[in-house]
């Protein structure tokens, strides 16, 4: 169980909470889809597509679901998740009761209409095919590998924002190779934002690689950590010495390009 009173998932071989102990929905809310200037492009009527890697338990499209249904913009989610496994335990935690009368305002009632949708695309003849949860929100969900969907999505499509929230890279190094996170930031489109809870100078300068500006994550209920990016748009930023050292990391892995892939 987090602070604000939402449960979450743990792994069960590395251990790592798929949340920050101070709050799941906060983290979702605070973190992503702040992070990712939902509430502002959904109030301005405009069409936004996000991209999440690593969907389950769904929090995160729970929190963008609940800023989603009262705006007039519209939210068409493409989610990224590997473990069925994952997915089943997130639609039995949900399912128990005990949780639901503490947690924060609209919370259980989003995380059930995202399950719903996720339970609907999860059926074999919708994989990858856009569901409809209402007219302004839509969602498909990919079970794979989410290096291998990026890279077979069509060459011209983009994302306005990109929740990456798979295991911290030092759990699980792979979902963050140098390879995925230019092919992941090469989707994200003028003026589309990436949000991620890792600091990793690696990851970092992998964004920076990609053409992103990188900065600190705002503020979330005085706790630090995390990164948002953007192609084009204003992120806090970071110290100059730490963003000196990061540009030069990014160049460094930009120039091994050609020499094949380094780790992070
Ligand atoms: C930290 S949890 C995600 C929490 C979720 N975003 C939420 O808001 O409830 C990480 C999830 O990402 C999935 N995942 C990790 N690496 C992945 C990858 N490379 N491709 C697809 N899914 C991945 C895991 O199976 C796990 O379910």
């Amino acid at each position: 169980m987090t602070a604000d009173g939402c449960p979450t998932l743990c792994h069960p071989e590395h251990g790592q909470s798929c949340h920050d102990s101070g709050g799941a929905w906060a983290e979702a809310q605070q973190l992503h889809v702040s992070g990712c200037d939902l509430p502002h492009r959904l109030l301005r009527g405009d069409h936004v597509r996000l991209l999440e890697v690593g969907a389950a338990p769904g929090w995160n499209l729970a929190a963008a679901y609940f800023m989603a249904r009262g705006l007039p913009g519209q939210l068409h989610v493409t989610a990224l998740e590997r473990a069925p496994e994952a997915l089943d335990a997130g639609l039995e935690m949900a399912t128990a009761s005990e949780w639901r009368a503490a947690a924060p305002f609209g919370a259980p009632d989003c995380l059930e209409a995202i399950h719903g949708g996720l339970r609907a695309a999860r059926a074999s003849d919708h994989l990858g095919q856009w569901v409809e949860i209402t007219p302004n929100f839509r969602l498909r969900l990919f079970i794979a590998e989410a290096s291998e969907v990026v890279a077979a999505l069509d060459v011209d499509e983009q994302f306005d924002a990109v929740f990456l929230d798979a295991f911290s890279p030092s759990v699980d190094p792979a979902s963050w190779s140098p390879a995925f996170l230019r092919d992941l930031t090469a989707r994200v489109a003028p003026e589309g934002r990436l949000t991620t809870f890792t600091v990793s100078q690696g990851v970092r300068s992998a964004l920076l690689a990609g053409g992103l500006e990188v900065g600190c994550a705002g503020a979330r209920s005085g706790r630090s950590g995390g990164t948002w990016a953007s192609r084009g748009g204003w992120v806090p930023p970071l110290n100059k010495r730490l963003h000196a050292k990061l540009k030069r990391r990014s160049e460094r892995q930009q120039a091994s390009r050609g020499l094949g892939e380094g780790c992070l």
